[in-house]
């Protein structure tokens, strides 16, 4: 049984409308990372940090999955094998297009966690400042997401994905955040076939097999159709 292990970045939610990071005008060049996506931006100004997640909570609620979203969980439902979906995403576009169990690596907007316990709740769609944990009510809520700086989620599981990889594709990502970039690496080492599809060649862009560019909606599709007639 082959199994498929498929990373996705920003670029596969882009034709949803949800802003990539380092695109021209995306995220990052309207803020800077070390305001909004540290633990350090968020002790010294919580009020922009929670602006900025809730902005973007807003947005993200309005976004429809695309073609390329809806093509991954077909070929979840029907790829004789595993297809295991890790996304550095912290939109819920793959699961309202219709996949399962998606590994979010870099956390969720949907999600809060307590900066003091470390218990995690349901966001709501706008987080106060200071607002209290349902557990141990300090004062210390924080979106569920990954800042630099801090360990992205389910490492051990997603290593444990790699190694058992036939195929392994990195879509709309730019490979500039490790360990995500490095991804590609473990899969090779363990003998995965490797492929990118992105708009524009990633700075890994070498270390595929394959790379195939244009927008996701037009890529993903016709090599997820690809993928199913060949079995
Ligand atoms: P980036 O913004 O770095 O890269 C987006 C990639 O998507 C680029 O390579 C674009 O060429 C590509 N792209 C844009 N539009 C596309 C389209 N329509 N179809 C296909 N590809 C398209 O975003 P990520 O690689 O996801 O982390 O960024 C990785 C991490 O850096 C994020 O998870 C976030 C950020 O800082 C944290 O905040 C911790």
């Amino acid at each position: 049984m082959e199994k498929i292990v498929i990373l996705t970045g920003a670029g596969i939610s882009a034709e949803s409308g949800l802003s990539t990071f380092r695109d021209e005008g995306g995220l990052w060049a309207q803020h800077r990372i070390e305001d909004v996506a540290t633990p350090e931006g968020f002790a010294r100004d919580p009020a922009l940090v929670q602006g900025f997640y809730n902005a973007r909570r807003v947005k993200a609620a309005k976004a429809q999955p695309n073609a390329a979203h809806e093509a991954l969980a077909r070929l979840q439902r029907d790829w004789s094998g595993e297809v295991v979906i890790v996304t550095q995403n912290v939109d819920s576009l793959h699961e309202d297009g219709g996949a399962d169990s998606v590994i979010h690596m870099h956390g969720a907007l949907s999600g809060a966690l307590c900066a003091a316990c470390g218990h995690r709740w349901t966001s709501p769609p706008e987080m106060a400042v200071g607002e209290r944990c349902p557990a141990c009510a300090a004062p210390s809520a924080r979106p569920d997401v990954v800042w630099f700086g801090e360990m992205p989620y389910h490492m051990n599981t997603i290593y444990d994905h790699l190694s058992e990889a036939s195929i392994f594709a990195a879509i709309g990502t730019s490979g500039q955040v490790y360990p995500a970039a490095a991804f590609v690496h473990e899969a090779s080492l363990s003998g995965a076939r490797t492929v990118e599809l992105n708009l524009d060649p990633s700075t890994g862009a070498s270390s595929f097999d394959q790379v195939i560019l244009g927008p996701a909606t037009e890529t993903v599709p016709r090599w997820v159709d690809g993928l199913l007639a060949q079995r």
